[in-house]
């Protein structure tokens, strides 16, 4: 049992926040929740000293799988280069050329850096491979992690192939190498990449193989994505950055989860998005961290919540739900994300009375300890 809790904030909307409160894991799942004061007897008890206890943090939209670098190109953007996809190929070179063993071990050390923020559920896309083989084996390595497993050979086309030649393996040779490792398929929908056709014919195809729909929409500009997103029942469109009022209508009416990703604003000096014109007009909200080596190369999601507050008109209660409840939704999970009975124990305990800090004090290692499935990580 966890109690002496200053402030539980759960993600449940039933009882969001709960002052002065305890709760109970049994076999790995919340078993009670309420305040200190009425909690059961229990075999053991972790005193959480006043302090804040969230959700384990659900990064839904990462890139974990990749070798290489690319600090010149950040370095040349802060410079007043302009952020542009083609980057994505020089990770693909270096992916291409990387063992298994060397492709797991960057992985593993980017999940232990998620983990020690405070993430407990996270996604990984496939995506610097792009020929049949490379894709494959990222989403083999990816599943080491996680079942949230994303085919993404859909990211840009490769130099050595034509775009409907790659589009044909894509939704060929590839999808059935890579259906087996993924539960997902995604698709960089942006001019430079996939156009609308393109994306519609790359997600048809993963649907019919039994993968879920999540995409890649309205990054650098305005574009199809977000109403393809809209129309092909995606779990969830993601960056979400240049949304014409047709585009949020859509989300809204459609359900379609809008996850937004603030380290790539941040690291390719771009405007934010509006999660408050989102938020406003009903639209579902996840924040995610779209940890990859080019455009957004933090796993810190206390980093993107204290962004979205600063950064994109969010309060700190609604970037900590998109954080952990928010995206759970962009995963289609209920098991996780949300604090309440039944729910698996995924929790972080802050060396902070609030969630609040996580944006009042940013940059500031407010993770004290994480527990996943009742299991203490961190
Ligand atoms: O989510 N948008 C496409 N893919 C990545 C960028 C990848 C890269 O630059 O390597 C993203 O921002
Ligand atoms: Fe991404």
């Amino acid at each position: 049992m966890f109690d002496g809790i200053g402030l539980l904030y759960t993600a449940d909307p039933a009882r969001e926040e709960i002052q002065d409160a305890a709760l109970v894991v049994e076999d790995g799942v919340v078993r009670w929740i309420g305040r200190s004061a009425d909690a059961p007897a229990a075999d053991e008890r972790v005193d959480a000293e006043g302090r804040a206890v969230i959700p384990g943090f659900v990064d839904s939209h990462s890139h974990l799988v990749f070798a290489g670098d690319r600090t010149a190109e950040f370095a040349a953007r802060m410079a007043g280069e302009r952020y542009s996809a083609g980057g994505i190929r020089t990770t693909v070179a270096a992916t291409r050329e990387a063992t298994v063993p060397q492709l797991a071990a960057t992985t593993a050390l980017l999940v232990t850096e998620m983990t020690a923020q405070g993430t407990t559920t996270f996604e990984i896309k496939s995506g610097y491979g792009l020929t049949v083989e490379s894709e494959r084996r990222c989403l083999e390595i990816a599943g080491q992690f996680t079942t949230e497993t994303t085919y993404l050979g859909a990211h840009v086309v490769p130099p050595e192939v034509s775009p409907d030649d790659y589009v044909r393996t894509v939704t060929g040779p590839m999808l059935d190498a890579c259906a087996p490792h993924a539960r997902w398929i995604d698709v960089f929908c942006e001019r430079g990449a996939f156009d609308e056709e393109q994306s519609r014919e790359i997600l048809s195809a993963g649907i019919k193989a039994g993968l879920r729909a999540r995409i890649h929409a309205n990054q650098l500009g305005e574009g199809p994505g977000v109403r393809v997103a809209c129309e092909m029942g995606a779990a969830s469109a993601d960056h979400c950055t240049h949304l014409t009022d047709a585009d949020v209508a859509a989300l809204a009416d459609s359900g379609v989860v809008a996850t937004l990703l603030p380290g790539a604003e941040f690291s390719t000096r771009s405007p934010y998005p509006d999660a408050r014109r989102l938020l406003d007009a009903g639209v579902s909200v996840a924040l995610a961290t779209d940890c990859n080596p080019g455009s957004s190369f933090t796993t810190s999601m206390p980093f993107c919540v204290a962004l979205a507050v600063r950064e994109m008109r969010m309060t700190p209660l609604e970037a900590v739900r998109a954080a952990t409840r928010g995206g759970a939704r962009a995963l289609l999970r209920d098991d996780v994300g949300t604090l309440r009975e039944g729910a698996q124990a995924d929790l972080v305990l802050l060396d902070a009375p609030s969630y609040v800090h996580l944006a009042y004090r940013p940059g500031v290692p407010l993770v004290a300890q994480v527990w996943r499935s009742g299991r203490r990580v961190v």
